[in-house]
């Protein structure tokens, strides 16, 4: 049996890969760069070229596939109910999906696919923190236009249990929200990375309009960096509030966010 990962060498895809590999799943990874992911996978990985933003393209690296993973990016939306039809029609018996934020086409699809499917449900990713590192090492300061709370959640634990639902039975038909097991403000996050480098980050608050402006200038639409700002401002209760899904599901406790910076400190030093 094979399972076909979308999204691989992304933020929670490449964990995705890296537990389904360790315990000893054949792992076909789809990207639209073979060169530079055979870089960030684990070796046995097949790496097949090509992009789940094109399902009519996806017939070779469906062949043989029986389980699904789905990232959802952006371009997804429009053709990810054919994706799922797809590989519906190629044999696919089982799927998981990251979902984007919200349950939209893709989400919806792969629940009305008539196969075993699960979707999770993260919220914050512990990796988002990899946003500060450009100006921590050049000025030790972080901008942001608010103090907020946030559960965040490691990547290689929302890896881990999509990985779980694709080879063990009992996750079908599941939504899984997940967090990390603390909520923590920015200031305690600060302080835990500034322990952690050895050297004081100063926080200076920017305005909602220029968090909203940053955004925009590395590309991303106005109406979603207003989105994601408007929820810095306003975090939903399921961002701020630890659920134990992490632990449920794998068995093992959530990583914490101090794991992620012993993990990730040596990216934050100059
Ligand atoms: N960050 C958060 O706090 C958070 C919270 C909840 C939900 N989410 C959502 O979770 C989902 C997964 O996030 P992630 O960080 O794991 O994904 P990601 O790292 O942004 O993307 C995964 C991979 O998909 C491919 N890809 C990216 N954009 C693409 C595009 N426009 N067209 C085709 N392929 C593309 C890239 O692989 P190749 O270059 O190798 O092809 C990339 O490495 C996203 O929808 C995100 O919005 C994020």
């Amino acid at each position: 049996m094979t399972t076909l990962v979308t999204g691989a060498t992304g933020n929670t895809g490449r964990h995705v890969v890296t537990e389904l590999v360790r315990r000893g799943d054949r792992v076909r990874a789809l990207t639209r760069n073979p060169a530079a992911a055979a870089a960030k996978l684990p070796s046995g990985v097949e790496l097949v070229a090509g992009t789940h933003t094109a399902p009519a393209t996806l017939a070779a690296a469906l062949d043989g596939v029986t389980r699904l993973h789905i990232t959802v990016t952006a371009g997804l939306a429009e053709v990810g109910p054919e994706l799922v039809q797809r590989a519906v029609d190629a044999g696919v018996r089982r799927m998981t999906v990251v979902w984007g934020g919200g349950v939209g086409p893709v989400e919806q699809a792969v629940a009305e696919s008539g196969v075993e499917w699960t979707l999770v449900e993260p919220q914050e990713f512990m990796s988002n923190t990899s946003g500060w590192i450009d100006s921590i090492r050049a000025e030790g300061v972080v901008r942001e236009p608010y103090d907020r709370t946030s559960a965040l959640v490691h990547e290689a634990d929302i890896g881990v249990v999509a990985a779980t639902a694709l080879l063990e039975d009992g996750h079908a038909g599941q939504s899984y929200n997940l967090t990390g097991p603390e909520s923590l403000t920015t200031h305690e996050r600060l302080e835990m990375l500034s322990d952690a480098i050895g050297r004081d980050i100063s926080f200076v608050r920017i305005s909602h309009e220029q968090a909203i402006d940053r955004l925009i200038a590395t590309g991303v639409p106005r109406a979603d960096a207003e989105y994601v700002v408007g929820w810095y401002a306003a975090p939903n209760i399921e961002s701020t509030t630890v659920v134990d899904t992490v632990e449920r599901v794998t068995g093992r406790p959530a990583r914490t966010f101090a794991d992620w910076v012993t993990e990730h400190a040596d990216r934050f030093r100059r």
